[in-house]
């Protein structure tokens, strides 16, 4: 198709719709910023953190940048240099700690601005199909930082300052076990077709796969089950010790998990979260099993519910993050085409932290192998 693949996109969200959810967002946004203690928005330099102010600057500038001024950096902004402190296309990584940023008042101002003339739009019954496009992909992108902020929290211990999550987990007593569901060989539709609602360029196009016979676990991997790896490679001389994740610790016999800022008594049978591909590579080697790829997660994900639980993290494929046949990139370039680099992996599913409306089984997610600061966990395969 063409660069105007996002003009399909259709059918767009009301205008009050979108509101709802961006005014959502964006007290999300506020509260988290807002309720940092002094002090605490200085963050150590690391490969897999943002200054959160830094982060919240920019996704005040995303949202400006495609929203209000047609993605032409010509087009005046409402504040000054935002195009260079903001840009993530332009300003390094670790030259977000030199930036000299504006104040964070300024910062709030700036979001008020901007949003105050979203708002106007949405509010005035006359939204384009080109608003409604980049008004979603402003607002999923403030979802998907937001995302950032409550993994980011984590990493550092801070209190998450937000009660509820996004979307409710539903009730899952039930008395499945664990078990293997055997998979006959199918035919899946892998991507998304034009007219669906927003997508992402890296959905792009549907095409139809055959997903050989495959055996997967009803369950992701839970706490028990990653303590009987990490406890079988305590002292072993087999095999390089595994340290425990920093979350998890063991303290007078007793195991504990961290959420945010307090230890919790473990819940063994709760999937485990914050284990990077490579350790879950460790875990399955150990195990006699593997990773499901990325086919295989996606023929689960749109198999009947009742038969297997969701983990409720991002859930780690084999998969390399590869295009599509047919894969263009959309108006913000940078969103996949930088990451088909041959090194990041598929992830599919979702985590607490992310909206229902974000929640779509041809969503792919993708980091390096070696993140474990992201919502994440695995099932298996058997071999
Ligand atoms: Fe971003």
């Amino acid at each position: 198709m063409t660069k105007f693949d996002y003009l399909h996109y259709d059918p767009w969200p009301s205008a009050q719709t979108l509101l709802e959810a961006l005014e959502r967002s964006t007290l999300i946004t506020l509260t988290v910023i807002s309720e940092l203690s002094s002090g605490q928005e200085l963050v150590a330099l690391s490969p897999n953190l943002n200054p959160p102010h830094w982060e919240f600057g920019h996704l005040i500038w995303f949202h400006e940048f495609w929203v209000h001024r047609q993605g032409i950096p010509s087009n005046p902004s409402f504040l000054s240099d935002s195009d260079a402190l903001f840009n993530s296309s332009e300003i390094f990584h670790d030259d977000r700690w030199q930036a000299k940023l504006p104040s964070i008042n300024v910062l709030k101002n700036y979001l008020s601005d901007v949003v105050e003339r979203s708002y106007a739009i949405l509010q005035s019954g006359s939204l384009t199909p080109e608003q409604a496009y980049f008004m979603q992909l402003a607002l999923f992108h403030q979802d998907m930082h937001n995302e950032a902020f409550a993994y980011m929290w984590q990493s550092l211990a801070y209190e998450w300052p937000i009660e509820q999550c996004l979307g409710s987990i539903p009730e899952q007593k039930d008395n499945l076990d664990p078990y293997y569901l055997n998979i006959p060989e199918s035919q899946l539709q892998l991507g998304s077709v034009p007219n669906t609602g927003f997508i992402f360029d890296n959905e792009k196009w549907q095409h139809e796969v055959v997903v050989p016979l495959f055996s997967i676990s009803s369950h992701a991997v839970n706490n028990g089950q990653y303590l009987e790896f990490l406890e079988a490679h305590r002292d072993s001389d087999a095999h390089p010790l595994v340290s425990p994740p920093s979350h998890l610790r063991q303290k007078e016999g007793k195991w504990y998990e961290r959420s945010f800022h307090r230890w919790l008594a473990m819940d063994l049978q709760a999937p485990v979260r914050h284990i990077s591909a490579l350790e879950a590579e460790r875990y399955c080697d150990w195990r006699g099993l593997r990773l499901p790829s990325e086919k295989e997660l996606a023929v689960l994900m749109q198999s009947p519910p009742a038969n297997w639980r969701h983990s409720y993290l991002w859930e780690w494929t084999s998969s390399v993050f590869v295009p599509f046949e047919g894969f263009t990139p959309d108006p913000y370039r940078d969103y996949s085409a930088p990451w088909f680099d041959g090194k990041h992996r598929v992830l599919k599913g979702w985590s607490v932290y992310t909206p229902a409306y974000l929640r779509r089984p041809q969503f792919r997610n993708f980091y390096l192998p070696s993140r474990s600061d992201p919502f994440c966990g695995f099932r298996t395969c058997l071999p």
